[in-house]
């Protein structure tokens, strides 16, 4: 292995994360390739989680007495940390979900029982792309078949990317709503955003952007990417489960009504009629993910710490690494681009014949631990005749050795299966 440039000090980071020591399969050392599915969360989350319960627990917006209060300070005082994080105009424009997919269906419910000017109906369209998971395609399917809109998406390249030769009829003035993907979760490609925000402005769409697999890698600023509504989740960036945030435009999170009803979300209720409280929480109904929120906070704390220019520059010197050696495993076929320009840290591939499946057993036998599947982005694996494929993914705790245990791994299947 050569020197890379870029490289974290993983030795450090690696003793924040307590499971990233544990042994699997009676003393094998665990080799975490499963990022894009989840993170593990360090130390400073965990205690962040603990110490809420141990010391804070309380409803928020609620109460008048100490806990109350200073739970809602913590719960408020994430939604400053994410403001930050994202660099979002105003704090108010955060709202927290349970998770990436909930913020996406939150968006299509607004339109979908929107007034004019932004209404979904059967005379509008919305646009996706083939590389989006699931929760970016059903939300809008199921919009669609309740207003009769008509869904609409960009193809895919050979080579894992958006095919955009036809932007000017797939984005049109009919379009409402384009809805795609920042980084592939199943290819790993980096969408260029702006010229698929430039084409939706020019028509008067709003845009919706998956930031699930960006928000934990890379720096991620709403108002440089220019679009209406930002959706990622917590536990893929070092956060509990159960949290996901909306980033959305003031002047629309006003003017769009709520899809979920509930205590905290209202100003007035009588047995005839309701009003409604200002965003961000219109949309929060119920008690939120408080300690959820709260570890999201830690998260945050804990990657700008870091400095999330450094975790990107990581994870390419990390990816640059990995598809150089990849290329080298007879009959594995990346499925998504092979370099690592413009691709994020999570390469699927195929090897051989063999059953993704397999080669997922066969790897978790050594304590390699990948996913394999169709990653929730089934329209992938079948726009590239795939039934599924294997998936490792890195984050700021990869190192290059683990890269070299997959490929001596991936030796293992071939030999395995003869
Ligand atoms: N969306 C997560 C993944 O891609 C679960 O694995």
């Amino acid at each position: 292995m050569t020197q890379m440039p870029g490289l974290l000090d993983t030795e450090a980071i690696r003793k924040d994360f307590p499971i990233l020591d544990r042994q699997v399969h009676d003393g094998r050392k665990l080799v975490y390739l499963d990022n894009a599915a989840t993170s593990q969360k360090p130390r400073q989350v965990l205690d962040a989680l603990s110490e809420y319960y141990e010391r804070y627990n309380a409803n928020v917006h609620r109460g008048v007495h100490v806990l109350a209060e200073e739970a809602t300070a913590l719960y408020e005082g994430a939604r400053d940390k994410v403001a930050a994080f994202v660099n979002a105009p105003s704090r108010d424009e955060v709202i927290f979900t349970k998770n990436a997919s909930e913020s996406l269906n939150l968006v299509a419910n607004m339109l979908g029982w929107a007034d004019e000017p932004y209404r979904v109906d059967h005379e509008t369209e919305i646009v996706i792309t083939e590389m989006e998971h699931h929760s970016n395609i059903v939300p809008w399917q199921l919009l669609a078949q309740r207003t009769g809109a008509k869904l609409k998406w960009f193809g895919l390249t050979d080579d894992g990317r958006l095919d955009l030769s036809n932007i000017e009829e797939v984005i049109n003035e009919k379009t409402k709503i384009v809805s795609f993907v920042l980084v592939s979760n199943i290819l790993g490609t980096v969408n260029p955003v702006e010229a698929i925000v430039r084409r939706a402005q020019e028509v008067g769409a709003l845009v919706c952007i998956d930031a699930s697999q960006a928000a934990p890698h890379m720096p991620l600023d709403v108002q440089a990417l220019q679009a209406d509504f930002v959706a990622f989740t917590g536990h893929k960036m070092c956060g509990p489960t159960g949290i996901g945030v909306l980033w959305g435009r003031q002047e629309l999170l006003e003017d769009l009504p709520p899809f979920l009803g509930g205590g905290e979300m209202i100003e007035t209720v009588s047995m005839h009629s309701s009003t409604y409280a200002p965003a961000p929480h219109k949309f929060e109904a119920g008690t939120p993910p408080i300690a959820q929120a709260v570890g999201l906070g830690a998260a945050i704390d804990y990657l700008d710490a870091i400095g999330m220019d450094k975790i990107l520059a990581h994870e390419h010197a990390l990816t640059e690494y990995a598809v150089r050696r990849l290329a080298d495993v007879p009959d594995l076929r990346i499925i998504g681009p092979t370099t690592a320009e413009d691709r994020g840290a999570a390469i699927s591939f195929t090897l051989g014949d063999i059953h993704p499946h397999d080669v997922g057993q066969v790897l978790d036998e050594e304590g390699i631990a990948v996913r394999v599947g169709h990653h929730c982005a089934r329209p992938v694996c079948l726009r590239y005749g795939i039934p599924a494929t294997t998936r490792a993914s890195f984050y700021l705790y990869s190192t290059p050795a683990e890269i070299d245990a997959l490929v001596d791994g991936l030796e293992h299947v071939r030999n395995f299966f003869g």
